[in-house]
């Protein structure tokens, strides 16, 4: 484990109250695990958009009835292959199916795929939350 630095920081009064809620409502038991974990979102984030090697979650709903549309999702899936590390499929009901698909690569990429799957007739939702390898974190 690295040493620890303590810091002080400045800080108005208004948005020390906001702070202290927020930490309050994330139910974290310290402040600085809250600022830790900010830093980390902040980190993360910037993964994405350096261009380095990110994970994520792409979620897809669409409609299974639609002409084609599986194999397409398919054939996407296997022309970036490379980057994607799972799919989980659930039934919604008789029409719409979800899959979380785990991907792994740039955010151009990854952006691109989410893209693709999105431009297809009979997907209602084709949304991607980033992550990250968690190598820029500690
Ligand atoms: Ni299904």
């Amino acid at each position: 484990m690295p040493d620890l630095v303590r810091l002080s920081v400045s800080i108005a009064k208004p948005l020390f109250d906001k702070l202290e809620n927020l930490v309050a409502d994330s139910q974290y038991t310290n402040r600085s695990e809250f600022i830790r974990d900010l830093v980390r979102e902040r980190l993360a984030a910037e993964e994405w958009d350096s261009g380095a090697e990110g994970l994520g979650t792409i979620t897809l709903i669409y409609d299974h009835h639609a002409r084609g549309l599986n194999a397409r999702l398919t054939d996407l899936q296997h022309d970036f292959r490379g980057h994607v590390l799972a799919t989980t499929h659930v039934h919604l009901d008789h029409h719409r199916c979800a899959e979380m698909i785990m991907v792994l690569g740039r955010a151009e990429d990854i952006r691109g795929l989410t893209d693709a799957m999105h431009r297809l007739k009979g997907v209602l939702l084709a949304k991607l939350a980033t992550g990250s390898t968690g190598k820029t974190l500690t």
